[in-house]
């Protein structure tokens, strides 16, 4: 939920390259930032409340520099609370990203021991620990090594020495990527930031690196011992991570999207192939995700069920442990991450595994934990999302699935090319939604994942409380808020017509304006956006119609399309 970036360089470098990384990183996190680096041999900070929004230029050059950018958890959205964080002799700064659950119960021992407590994180709690064990004669290495076995919960830290001009990065849970060239060594939150490097070494969990003069080496945080680790080469950084003449990263996704389904279709799906033939087999199947994702797979859900003819179940991750003393050797997971390092899907993998699961996943980014630990992972190879709300990473969640199951997706590529040219459509109801608090979105059967992930986008995108629901389920409750200022979308698909169109109905009764997406104009609707396509493409057309609603009413409302309020891109604190 944070990104850091940092590195230590055989000769001065710009600090300003700190910046820039962080500015890569901040979908993870972008309620402040911080850089500190070495300079006549003392640690220099800077810290910025917001986001990253204009280039420092009065940053010099280092040879050693950590940046990191906040999604505030322990501690509000202050300067003192922004990383890096120091101890008192301030010769150790570090950043973190993680929850250490233990807190309490070292804030208690540090107040007693009279350190000077600065912020409210948990994070410098780290920097007077390791102090203390510094002050009695630990190298720093070891001191590090020590206290991190004491913290609870997932947490990555990056711990910078100024003595030894040494950079230490430990991690649980929390991804941390090692990026290795000839002029200087790094570490960063994922490889997008790893620009420069030639080669990477991925941290895994229970794993210390230490970053020095001699070059990089990892040990193991249990005993200390040095772990050989193999070095990757640098895959050529997508292009596409940046905006290029789009205004945003949700336009930019958004309009991607046929040619995503285009390479779904070319790498036509042999690992997807896999997962269906292990579910084949297997006595239960379980989709667990988050968010988007999750709603991705309460579509696959029901395609799933339709072709192996059995129970498959789709599960909130954070819900996960419902279901764990269920889980056997003949249990398949199927995880659905567009970020691979979401922690309530992480936590539920570890689970899974303990019960003898079988796991898989569906993932977007390379080197993401998610990946490293599926026994068969299918990339979504969309490029790098960076808008905070899914887009393309959702549409290729399906497509993956639907090319497993021999669906054609040709005619849905040009159906969204259609969309996409005659996106004017949806003004007119962007500008009524945009000045309403509330809308409902409503869907049966394959659609109501559509209208979920639909709402999902409204609120993210333009903070309007969106409700997406099941149409038979509003006369058990929600249809008491229906009035004459309501807006409803309903979302209507060849196999449940007439149903759909009742709840229109329903609502339309009690005065609401009605907005059909659907194959054809009804007479309940007052406005219409058309769905195009056959029975398989109408979920991805109806949720591209509502995507662009969404962008629309954003930017009438003059929000923020990438960075939404209080939210990050990749969720990994519990
Ligand atoms: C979707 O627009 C949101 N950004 C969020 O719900 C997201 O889908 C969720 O946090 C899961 O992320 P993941 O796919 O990277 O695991």
């Amino acid at each position: 939920m944070c990104g850091i970036v940092g590195y230590l360089s055989h000769e001065e470098k710009p600090v300003v390259s700190i910046y820039q990384g962080l500015k890569k990183l901040e979908y993870r996190g972008y309620d402040s930032w911080g850089i500190v680096y070495l300079k006549n041999k003392r640690l220099v900070a800077i810290k910025e409340i917001g986001k990253l929004k204009s280039e420092p230029t009065n940053l010099p050059e280092s040879v050693l520099a950590l940046g990191h950018t906040r999604w505030a958890t322990h501690g509000g959205i202050t300067k003192a609370n922004s990383h890096p964080q120091f101890d008192c002799t301030g010769n150790i700064a570090l950043v973190h990203n993680g929850i250490i659950e233990n807190y309490y119960l070292l804030k208690k021992e540090l107040t007693q021991r009279k350190h000077k407590i600065v912020s409210d994180t948990d994070t410098e709690l780290v920097a007077h620990l390791i102090e203390e064990k510094v002050e009695k004669g630990m190298t720093i290495e070891e001191a590090v090594r020590q206290v991190f076995r004491r913290l609870k919960g997932y947490n990555a830290l990056v711990v910078m020495d100024k003595m030894q001009k040494r950079l230490l990065a430990v991690k649980t849970g929390s991804p941390l990527i090692l990026g290795l060239s000839k002029k200087a060594n790094y570490i960063a939150s994922d490889i997008n930031a790893l620009g420069e490097a030639e080669e990477l070494i991925i941290l895994l969990d229970g794993e210390l690196a230490e970053i020095s003069e001699n070059g990089v080496r990892v040990i193991n945080v249990s005993d200390g011992r040095e772990i050989p680790k193999q070095r990757i080469k640098m895959v050529e950084i997508e292009k596409e991570s940046e905006m290029g003449e789009y205004q945003s990263f949700l336009e930019k996704e958004i309009n991607e999207q046929p040619q995503v389904l285009e390479r779904i279709v070319q790498e036509d799906g042999v690992q997807i192939k896999k997962i269906i033939t292990l579910a084949k087999k297997m006595d239960k199947v379980i989709l667990v995700g988050c968010g988007t994702s999750y709603f991705a797979g309460l579509v696959a859900t029901e395609k799933l069920i339709k072709k192996l003819g059995k129970w498959v179940i789709t599960v909130l991750a954070s819900e996960f442990d419902t279901y764990v003393n269920l889980l056997d050797e003949k249990t398949l997971i199927i995880v659905l991450t567009q970020s691979g390092e979401t922690i309530d899907v992480l936590d539920a993998i570890i689970k899974a595994k303990q019960k003898g699961a079988t796991i898989t996943s569906v993932v977007n980014a390379p080197y993401s934990s998610v990946q490293r630990v599926s026994d068969v992972c299918q990339m979504l190879s969309c490029g790098m999302e960076k808008c905070v709300a899914s887009t393309k990473s959702f549409v290729a969640q399906m497509a993956v699935f639907d090319i497993a199951l021999g669906i054609d997706l040709n005619q849905r590529i040009k159906n969204i090319k259609w969309i996409l040219k005659n996106k004017n459509k949806i003004n007119p109801l962007a500008k009524m939604i945009s000045q309403k608090q509330h809308l409902f979105i409503l869907g049966r059967g394959k659609m109501l994942p559509i209208a979920l992930e639909g709402a999902l986008k409204i609120k993210e995108l333009s903070y309007i409380h969106a409700e997406g629901m099941a149409g038979g389920e509003l006369k058990h409750g929600t249809l008491a808020l229906i009035d004459k200022d309501s807006i409803c979308i309903v979302l209507v698909s060849k196999e449940n017509t007439n149903e759909m169109l009742a709840s229109g109905l329903e609502v339309k009764a009690r005065g609401a304006t009605v907005i059909g997406i659907a194959q054809r104009k009804e007479n309940v609707f007052d406005e219409f956006l058309p769905i195009r396509g056959k029975e398989d493409d109408e979920q991805t057309e109806a949720v591209v119609w509502l995507q662009l609603l969404a962008e629309k009413i954003c930017d009438l409302k003059r929000l923020d399309p990438d960075k939404p309020r209080n939210l990050a891109k990749s969720v990994t604190v519990k």
